[in-house]
């Protein structure tokens, strides 16, 4: 039981401040550990509202005419989804399934940007029949949708999601803007020019917008402001070309936030005001104003989570000493992906003294949660936090190992609410069928 002093939220805010070993912390994991078990996924409610305000006033001073989105992707559980749309965000999705979970958070149809390179038939279906704008990949999948809506006597809203050919410095497997990824109609070569003509002139299809994101975990305005560039004067070129005028222009998501200490990132401010004089410029050379759409998905729940998981055995070995914790990569994929970085804090425990990997449970050399580490000497039994792990934590895990999948926790002050149950056993036979006359 906390005393009145130390909240939960309290104890998350000392474990991302370095204070693992405050009472406030020593107070708040314990009891979130008995109460719903290890590994668990914390979310400080705080902290979403934040980030989300932070965002809006930031872009909201400076564009006249603003609509956000949630990259639902980055955490789909609906509780987050219901909270971020309350305070007046749409969903970006990109699949049948998110789209299912956005419309169960609350978010309506018209509210609904349906954004994925590889679209099933199934799924153009589904936008196109409820009349989710669809944000398209490729030529083909245009004359697909076309086809869909002209079936279904409909007309479908779509924009092209446009390859700028910017590449805005983050890692390589979460860069989208380059000329060589597997996104958008490329501007070069005139194909994104093609794509608004074609259409234009096919039947059951109403152009409404314009839309690039370049990538994800971006720390510079530099790559935006270049995109944003890029897509207004190409606004203009189908303006006078083709006379499309655009309802919107959206410069995508991508805002990163920082994962070690004292690392610098561009703040959602930092990014308005870079946008804001491009934004003035180009418009004015459009000669109109479209509405500015941006759709993070990270910077919103990224920092308000953590994963709270416990030591199972200290090793150590003649090169290094393993943290065997009751998380791997099943739980919190992101190291093994894409060699990122979380930090990591001890409960408990002061003055780090120690050099160790923090290994994950998944039977893999690979599962490595963090390499390295100065920490405080742990032992069995103790508590690790890895810090940031809101966006792309749970949304990407896995029963690989046949681990039932971790419970998600949403905190607001010193309440604490269950908003996915861990999983089960039984669970891990859900949709196994067995073999009958092969067995
Ligand atoms: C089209 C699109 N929009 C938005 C996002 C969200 O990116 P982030 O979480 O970095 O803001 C992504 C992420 O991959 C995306 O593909």
């Amino acid at each position: 039981v906390t005393t009145p002093e130390f909240t939960l939220c309290d104890g998350l805010r000392a474990a991302r401040e370095d204070r693992a070993d405050s009472p406030a912390a020593r107070l708040a994991f314990p009891r979130l550990a008995r109460e719903f078990g290890t590994p668990l996924y914390v979310y400080d409610r705080g902290v979403i509202e934040t980030q989300y305000d932070a965002l809006r006033s930031a872009f909201a001073a400076r564009f006249r005419r603003l609509r956000i989105f949630y990259a639902v992707k980055a955490n789909t559980n609906v509780a987050l989804i219901r909270f971020l749309h309350r305070r007046g965000a749409g969903a970006e999705v990109v699949s049948r399934g998110e789209t299912f979970l956005s419309r169960t958070a609350g978010v309506p149809p018209g509210a609904i940007l349906f954004s994925s390179s590889s679209k099933s038939p199934d799924e153009i279906a589904d936008a196109v029949a409820n009349g989710i704008l669809l944000n398209v990949d490729s030529m083909d999948e245009l004359e697909q949708i076309a086809e869909q809506a002209s079936s279904a006597a409909t007309t479908a809203a779509i924009s092209f999601r446009v390859n700028p050919g910017v590449d805005p410095d983050t890692l390589h497997k979460i860069n989208t803007g380059i000329s060589e990824s597997k996104f958008g109609v490329h501007l070069e070569g005139g194909l994104a020019l093609e794509a608004y003509r074609r259409a234009a002139a096919l039947p059951g299809l109403r152009i409404a917008g314009l839309h690039a994101h370049v990538g994800s975990q971006i720390v510079d305005p530099a790559g935006h402001v270049e995109t944003l560039r890029r897509l207004l004067a190409f606004a203009r070129e189908l303006k006078e070309r083709l006379g499309v005028v655009l309802d919107f222009v959206d410069v995508g998501g991508g805002l990163g936030i920082p994962y070690e200490d004292g690392q610098k990132v561009m703040s959602a401010d930092d990014l308005a005001a870079a946008l804001a004089p491009v934004w003035s410029e180009g418009t004015r050379a459009l000669g109109y104003e479209p509405e500015l759409w941006v759709e993070p998905g990270r910077f919103f729940v990224g920092p308000s989570g953590v994963l709270l998981a416990r030591v199972n055995s200290v090793k150590r070995t003649p090169v290094r000493t393993f943290l065997n914790v009751d998380a791997g990569f099943n739980t919190l994929m992101r190291p093994s992906m894409y060699g990122a970085y979380h930090r990591v804090r001890v409960v408990g425990r002061a003055a780090p003294d120690e050099i160790v990997d923090v290994a994950g449970d998944v039977c893999e050399t690979g599962d490595l949660l963090a390499e390295g580490r100065r920490l405080p000497r742990a032992a069995a039994g103790d508590l690790v936090v890895f810090l940031d792990a809101g966006a792309y934590g749970f949304a990407m895990t896995s029963e690989y190992n046949a681990r039932p999948l971790p419970a998600e926790v949403l905190v607001d002050g010193d309440e604490a609410v269950l908003i996915r149950r861990r999983g089960t056993f039984e669970e891990l036979l859900r949709s196994q069928i067995p073999p009958g006359r092969f067995s």
